[in-house]
């Protein structure tokens, strides 16, 4: 683990995997423009192929040489955005690989607040064309936990990935808000940092939130992902002590994740009580599903989130977290 951009470029230019910090998560990047570069990245995590990437880019000039068609609604988003944690789905211009856009006629594009990101975007653009993008999504096995460090990609992906950029802990800590502006007005298909409310005040206008499970457009949006490998129940805050109570006396020690319920005295359970608010609740969130999954227990209960629009991205990763967990 390092900070050699140098290395990390040409890697890049030589069709190989790197993997960067953002500040959402950690991601696994290749060559957007090189299709066998891209290939690695779905052999490296376990994906589907017509899952489709995000294309990270150093900034809004490079926009047009990525996607075909950019409504004014999407230039509003990205310069109240951008840099930061949103994704915007637009238009494809023809030449973007299938491999990229999983054959669809869109891509995401993306320009990520974090300066570690920033600086090898610019850096990949001089050496390989000042519009160059770095495909990547979370650099996780499929269907687990987004790393939120760079010992948690080691840990992922180990060997196959040749190079880890180092940026610290990710601030934001879930990943990005997807807001799609290729079918007139935009929809949310991911909810995250970036809340519905956050970009109505910039549209004017209440954006439309995706609910509707179809094709997996965003592989997010399939009902089990970022799971951990222990059970996992959600407990409302009334019934937490009850619940762990009763798991005791069945012998079994679990994992319990509160933000409102402080921890007991005295009983054997490992115990991590997260912030109360829901910034510092999702930059924790994941970093604490993985050292439960560590942890040897049998069961991860976490106490029920707040039912408030504030909370809806977090309560999306935890309600995804719990249909992908272990069996039990
Ligand atoms: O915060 C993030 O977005 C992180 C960092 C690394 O940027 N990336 C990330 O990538 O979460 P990934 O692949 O794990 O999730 C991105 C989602 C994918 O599920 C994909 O389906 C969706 O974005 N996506 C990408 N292009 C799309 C398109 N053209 N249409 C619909 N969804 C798309
Ligand atoms: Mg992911």
């Amino acid at each position: 683990m390092t900070l050699d951009y140098a290395r990390a470029v040409e890697l890049l230019r030589a069709g190989e995997l790197v993997a960067f910090p953002t500040e959402t998560v950690y991601g696994l990047g290749a060559d957007a423009a090189n299709p066998a570069a891209v290939a690695k990245i779905f052999a490296a995590k376990g994906r589907p192929a017509d899952h489709p990437l995000i294309v990270h880019v150093a900034g809004h000039d490079a926009v047009g040489h990525w996607a075909e068609q950019v409504p004014d609604v999407a230039w509003e988003l990205m310069e109240a955005f951008w840099p930061g944690p949103l994704t915007l789905i637009l238009k494809k211009q023809v030449w973007v690989p299938n491999a990229v856009t999983g054959g669809q006629n869109t891509v995401g594009l993306r320009v990520p607040g974090h300066p570690v990101a920033l600086e090898l975007l610019r850096r990949f653009a001089v050496s390989a064309g000042e519009h160059a993008g770095i495909a990547a999504p979370s650099a996780n096995r499929f269907g687990r936990i987004s790393p939120t460090s760079a010992a948690h990609v080691q840990e992922e992906l180990g060997e196959r990935v040749p190079l880890i950029l180092d940026g610290g802990p990710c601030a934001v800590g879930i990943e990005s808000t997807i807001v799609d502006c290729s079918r007139g007005e935009p929809v949310v298909l991911r909810p995250g940092h970036i809340a519905p409310v956050h970009l109505e005040a910039v549209l004017g206008r209440c954006p439309l939130v995706e609910t509707a499970h179809g094709a997996p457009r965003v592989s997010g949006s399939l009902a089990a992902h970022y799971a951990p490998q222990t059970p996992m129940r959600l407990v409302s805050s009334e019934r937490l002590l009850d619940f762990i109570n009763a798991q005791r006396h069945k012998g079994d020690i679990c994992g319990v994740i509160s933000h409102n319920q402080p921890p007991q005295a005295g009983m054997p359970h490992l115990w991590r009580m997260l912030p109360a608010d829901p910034v510092g609740y999702a930059h924790d969130l994941y970093a604490a599903l993985r050292d439960m999954d560590h942890a040897g227990i049998s069961l991860i209960a976490v106490e029920a989130l707040p039912d408030n629009p504030a909370w809806a991205a977090v309560a999306d990763r935890l309600r995804r977290a719990v249909a992908g967990a272990g069996p039990g």
